[in-house]
């Protein structure tokens, strides 16, 4: 089969399309024909930056990705051949709260990621695609899909009626808009183009800034809540946005701290004084991935693709998310 390969700390260019042996699964394990892989900004991160990450060469990168069940192992009872999948970017992790233990097993960076013709991956390590979805689609859920949903749902406990803080237009934050417009919450987004800011309101962004002609955009934010704050953030920018995300979160409100896209110092006094609950949120299990399908489902969410390349060009995909010109997901079909 063929696959792409990290197999140094040279960046997008030098990542390696080469030849390995067909995968066979062993017992309790699943053999899919990868259809389509969708790229996160932290594949992106691991192919430029290895080393902190120990990350060992060859790795295959992308937690994402989505395909058929081509062959099963001895024992396997969830899955049949045929079967439509997606990936979990955790393999292993069933509910509840993460281990040390399944943090060891994140698709494209502890082990072999999506980016490949065939991957195998653990039976309880898949779930099943949304039947109204194509396979380019079904695989941008896995990692920006997941994130946002446990923000907002499972950790966040965000009601309708609510108000949300989301920041730029990437996979994560876009997916947070349209789990927002399906439960009824009001949603102040934040972009730095006009363009996108056009994209945002027609996809029923309540409110809209330009972070980069507003770089004081907490306060417009507080205005825009009668100076109380929002009830929750998405908080994808790291230490660059995190103190203007709790100035305009309300007093008692929530973060979810996804991102790390810039960099900075974070005084904390105000979480304190606030008494903001702040909570790192590192994807998420397999039972909420089913559960976050069965909303995508019921509702006919389609995700928002921005761009889709051919395997040949993975890495013409890379470069456009560092450009960071896309609304939504980058995806490479197989
Ligand atoms: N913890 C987790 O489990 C988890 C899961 C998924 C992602 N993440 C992290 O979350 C972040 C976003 O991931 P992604 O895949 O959605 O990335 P992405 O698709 O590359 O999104 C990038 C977008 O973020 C916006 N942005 C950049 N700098 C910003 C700033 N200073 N203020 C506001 N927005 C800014 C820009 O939007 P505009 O062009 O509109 O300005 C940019 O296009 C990354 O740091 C990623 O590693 C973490």
């Amino acid at each position: 089969m063929k696959a792409y390969e990290i197999v140094s700390d040279g960046g997008i260019d030098a990542l390696a399309l080469n030849e390995r042996p067909d995968p066979k699964p062993g017992p309790g394990e699943v053999l899919v024909r990868v259809r389509a892989s969708s790229i996160n900004y932290r594949d992106l991160s691991t192919i430029e930056d290895p080393v902190p990450r120990n990350i060992p060469y060859p790795r295959i990168p992308n937690s994402d990705g989505a395909g058929d069940v081509v062959e099963v192992g001895a024992g396997v009872t969830r899955w049949k051949t045929g079967d439509k999948v997606c990936g979990c970017f955790f393999q292993g992790w069933q509910d509840g709260d993460i281990t040390p233990e399944i943090m060891g097993r994140a698709l494209g960076g502890t082990v072999d990621g999506m980016l490949a013709e065939y991957v195998v991956l653990r039976e309880d390590g898949l779930v099943a695609m949304p039947a109204h979805l194509s396979y380019e689609e079904a695989a941008t859920l896995p990692c920006a899909a997941l994130t946002a949903w446990v923000s907002l749902v499972e950790k966040g406990k965000v009601k309708a009626g609510e108000t949300v803080l989301l920041l730029g237009t990437g996979g994560v934050s876009v997916f947070a808009l349209q789990f927002c417009k399906l439960m009824g919450v009001r949603t102040i987004c934040t972009s730095s183009s006009d363009e996108k800011i056009a994209r945002l309101k027609q996809m029923g962004a309540d409110e809209v800034i330009n972070y980069r002609t507003h770089p004081e955009w907490q306060e417009r934010v507080l205005d825009l809540t009668g100076g109380r704050g929002v009830d929750h953030t998405v908080e994808v920018g790291g230490a660059g946005t995190l103190e203007r995300s709790i100035a305009a979160t309300r007093v008692t409100g929530s973060i979810g701290l996804i991102g790390v896209l810039t960099g900075g110092t974070v005084n904390p006094v105000m979480i304190m004084r606030k008494s903001i609950r702040l909570q790192g949120i590192y994807v998420g299990s397999r039972r909420v991935f089913e559960d976050m399908n069965a909303a995508i489902s019921q509702h006919g969410l389609k995700p928002v693709i921005s761009e889709t390349y051919d395997f040949a060009d993975a890495r013409q995909a890379f470069h456009a998310m560092r450009a960071a010109g896309h609304f939504g997901k980058l995806v490479v079909r197989l």
